[in-house]
């Protein structure tokens, strides 16, 4: 009997206990291997008692439960790791201290569940100490390469979108501007997508920095038309022509920055310049949080159960993707070789400005 590692990096996402179940189902259904759950991402390695057998029972119901039973960690990556010696923080290389305790649990190989940075330190570590590892494809922004679509977008998506449809019944009823702030660092497709199918009058991304003027324009010729409220969406990552992205916190030699702060200037803007009585909402983790929907169980499912069917037949430095209907796999590299954008000038931007829609 095989034994398989596996844990789930980075922030949280929709799907992720779906891919626990499917890999713990198939590979004990399949392949008579058993699943090691690591808790807390490359933590799990790193500490001793933080490793877990994965049992049907333990995966039992997991289907729809938003998070991950193996939980996710927040204290970066293990390659530059923050840790106190003679009470300075210093940052430190720990990578050796993962392989060690990748070889501690006597494991033939490892499926890591993550988004861009999980992906890029399982490559390394590949690359490092030849550890055999296959990738899952997470996360709600929908920015990597080697896939058509990651699992948690759609859910993010969708409470996105149920937020726009919120807001547009008290825009109305006020006559206000709404501006609404989503996720999705560097990349717009969450706004994007809710921006059109919540029926939004402007949507800025990161991949088209916009001029305020255009959006006081479209608030102004509604306005005029009879139409008293305007619904904007504002990617986290966006940013004016000339200017740049707002953070919350900078980031450091560890952490990367947290945007945030971008839906607030807009809305101050819009007000000031616009005299529309105007409200900002952030949505937030709410867009990671709670019950995947049909769509990441399904894709979330067929990910893990292929993700345990490449482990057990060996195929190392791969990572499982959907391509149009099928599901795929990839090297690994391919995933975290090109980020994926937003195409600013592709049928979906196209298609959004056809209907009325501006983009600053
Ligand atoms: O990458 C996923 C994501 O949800 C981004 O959209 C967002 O900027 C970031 O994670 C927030 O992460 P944190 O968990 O640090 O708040």
């Amino acid at each position: 009997m095989k034994r398989l590692g596996l844990l789930t990096g980075g922030g949280d996402a929709p799907g992720l206990n779906a891919v626990i179940r499917a890999v713990v189902k198939t590979a004990a259904g399949e392949y008579d291997t058993e699943i090691i759950g690591i808790e807390d991402g490359y933590d799990g390695l790193l500490l001793p008692d933080k490793a877990r057998r994965l049992t049907l029972e333990a995966v039992r119901g997991l289907q729809a439960r938003g998070g991950t039973i193996l939980g996710a960690a927040n204290r970066g990556n293990p390659f530059a790791r923050k840790v106190i010696r003679d009470g300075q923080e210093v940052v430190e290389d720990l990578s050796d201290q993962v392989e060690h305790g990748y070889k501690q649990l006597q494991l033939d190989g490892l499926i890591v569940v993550g988004g861009d940075g999980t992906l890029r330190i399982a490559h390394e570590l590949e690359e490092r100490y030849h550890l055999p590892i296959v990738g899952v494809p997470k996360t709600i922004d929908n920015d990597l390469g080697g896939t058509d679509v990651t699992f948690g977008f759609d859910t993010a998506f969708g409470t996105a979108t149920e937020a726009l449809d919120r807001l547009h019944t008290t825009a109305e009823s006020h006559h206000r501007v709404m501006v609404l702030e989503l996720m999705g660092r560097d990349a717009g497709f969450i706004a994007l997508h809710a921006g059109v199918a919540g029926d939004a009058d402007a949507i800025l991304i990161p991949e088209i920095p916009f001029d305020i003027e255009v959006v006081c324009a479209k608030v102004r010729e509604r306005e005029a038309a009879g139409r008293r409220f305007s619904i904007v969406v504002v990617s986290e990552g966006a940013r004016p022509a000339g200017g740049s992205q707002i953070y919350r916190t900078a980031g450091d030699a560890v952490f990367t920055p947290r945007l945030g702060g971008i839906g607030q200037q807009v809305g101050a803007a819009l007000e000031q310049l616009t005299g529309k009585e105007t409200r900002v909402t952030v949505l937030g983790h709410l867009q990671r949080g709670g019950s995947p929907s049909a769509f990441d169980r399904w894709l979330a499912t067929r990910f893990g159960a292929a993700a345990a069917r490449l482990a057990a037949e060996g195929r190392w430095g791969r990572m499982v993707g959907l391509r149009g209907q099928a599901i795929v796999d990839v090297p690994l590299t391919e995933a975290i070789a090109v980020a994926k954008r937003v195409d600013p000038e592709g049928e979906a931007i196209c298609t959004a400005r056809g209907l009325g829609i501006v983009f600053g």
